[in-house]
């Protein structure tokens, strides 16, 4: 066990490497924005490290990845104006760092997994008693792999790092390997990068080369380990499917962890900052978008889709229901199958339960929306309200052109078209009148029964 002193414990910070080409991508999008539960890569990894309260940050970008700069703000970057290697790229980030003698992490924007626990981890290895002045995050891969092994001495200290490319047969048989990750003294880091060569098998300047330059220098070099999913690096889009498998493992065992129910978890998808309370009851097939939060005690029934939308407690959603952004959904009210609901308020108890569509509205508590009802919202240029009272009963198969109100308590009857409002507790009812002709169903069909008797006998007698 290491004795940690809090004496030794330093201001965090982080230099996130993001300026690799990602060419395996086969994307115009910047590797390290495509996204893993709804969220960008590299903002994974600066959510974990600004977690450790991490006090300096920098992303080092491409000059092409203007798009990387953009997402990542207000994190500063620095632009790698060539890849000539990881340390070349690490050294990029010198002019963010100036001043700055805390520790430093050096994380990769395409390994999105990372743990809060496994830095935290590193950052307990650098406090202890023999001061390592490099922390390596290695990690043990179960199959065959190309990555830099970690050769150590007898005590378990690290000796230095060999590129897969550069080692020996008996080095590439060590299988304590380099995941990448770092954490660096912030006092020593730039200068040791700038001892770097690039005289190897890739021509590179490798990161990894600090570990011996460490080591001559007298210092101490550390190695912790970590799991090998956590350490997961994306090249390409079946990694990235592998990522976001994984991250989703993770979400699903959290959210039952804190109390929600999953009746098949492998088949329910979330967004990295989904909310869902205590429980909370998920059927099969849903999917969980970016900004939806569920209340406590409320039910989303099988195949429902939900992203930016509140769900209050009590609530049950679907089956086959999709709830958009800015629909608020009340305690106790229920949305059924096929019905959408965007920007709009179902206040508590109020009911739509089969297809209908419901946006930039308010649902008055206790109201009730018939079957194909559609708020008809758009007029082609601008979106406008409707406004449906408490304890209304719209009649199936209505359409509310808004801008339009119906009252507190009134009724609209079934298919109406509704252009104006309608007040409290009236009926308010758009259609023809009906009328009724007694024995005209029996005497239409008579007459064509007769009509085709009659075509019929002609045409034999024609053929005879
Ligand atoms: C690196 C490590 C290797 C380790 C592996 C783990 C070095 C020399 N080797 O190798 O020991 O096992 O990661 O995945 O560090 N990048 C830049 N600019 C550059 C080059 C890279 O920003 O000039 C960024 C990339 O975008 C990427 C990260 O650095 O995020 C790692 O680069 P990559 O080329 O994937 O390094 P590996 O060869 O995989
Ligand atoms: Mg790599």
């Amino acid at each position: 066990m290491t004795i940690v002193s809090n004496e030794n414990r330093r201001s965090v910070g982080a230099v996130v490497l993001a300026a690799g080409m990602g060419t395996r991508m086969r994307s115009e999008l910047p590797k390290v924005l495509h996204q893993v539960g709804g969220k960008p890569m590299v903002a994974h990894v600066l959510d974990t490290v600004m977690a450790l309260s991490a006090k300096r940050l920098g992303v080092v970008v491409a000059p092409t990845h203007a798009a990387v700069t953009e997402a990542v703000r207000p994190t500063p970057t620095a632009v790698q104006k060539e890849p000539l290697g990881t340390a070349h790229a690490a050294l990029s980030a010198a002019s963010l760092f100036a001043g700055f003698d805390g520790d430093i992490f050096i994380l990769f924007g395409d390994t999105p997994l990372i743990t809060q626990e496994t830095l935290q981890a590193m950052l307990d290895r650098r406090a202890a008693a023999d001061r390592p002045t490099v922390v390596v995050l290695g990690m043990r891969p179960a199959g065959e792999n190309a990555y830099g092994r970690l050769v150590v001495d007898e005590a378990g200290l690290l000796d230095r790092i060999v590129e897969y490319k550069d080692a020996t047969e008996a080095e590439r048989a060590i299988d304590l390997c380099n995941s990448g990750v770092m954490l660096v003294d912030g006092a020593r880091l730039f200068d040791l990068l700038r001892q770097v060569g690039n005289d190897n098998a890739k021509g590179e300047y490798y990161l990894t080369d600090i570990v011996a330059l460490a080591r001559a220098e007298g210092g101490v070099c550390a190695v912790v380990e970590g799991e090998e999913s956590e350490l997961l690096g994306v090249n390409d889009r079946v990694d990235l499917a592998a990522a976001e498998a994984e991250y989703q493992r993770r979400r699903r065992l959290d959210a039952m962890r804190r109390g929600v129910t999953l009746v098949a978890p492998d088949t329910v998808f979330f967004a990295d900052d989904v909310e869902i309370g205590r429980d909370v009851i998920v059927e099969p097939n849903v999917v969980f978008g970016p900004g939806a939060r569920i209340e406590s005690g409320a039910k989303i029934r099988a195949f429902s889709h939900v992203e930016g939308a509140r769900v209050a407690a009590g609530a049950v959603i679907g089956p086959y229901a999709r709830l958009r952004s800015g629909a608020d959904i009340g305690e106790g009210a229920r949305i059924g199958n096929f019905v959408e609901v965007k920007a709009a308020f179902v206040e508590a108890g109020a009911k739509a339960n089969h297809l209908a569509y419901i946006g930039d509205a308010r649902v008055g508590a206790g109201a009730n929306i018939g079957a194909g009802t559609i708020t008809c919202n758009y007029d082609g240029f601008g979106k406008h309200f409707t406004d449906i009272g408490k304890g209304a009963f719209i009649g199936s198969n209505t359409a509310l052109v808004a801008p339009v109100s119906i009252g507190d308590g009134a009724i609209v009857g079934a298919g109406s078209t509704v252009d104006q409002d309608v007040p409290a507790n009236s009926l308010g009812l758009v259609r023809a009148e009906q009328t009724n002709r007694p024995g005209w169903a029996e005497a239409f069909r008579a007459r064509k029964a007769r009509a085709k008797a009659e075509e019929a006998a002609r045409k034999t007698s024609q053929n005879g």
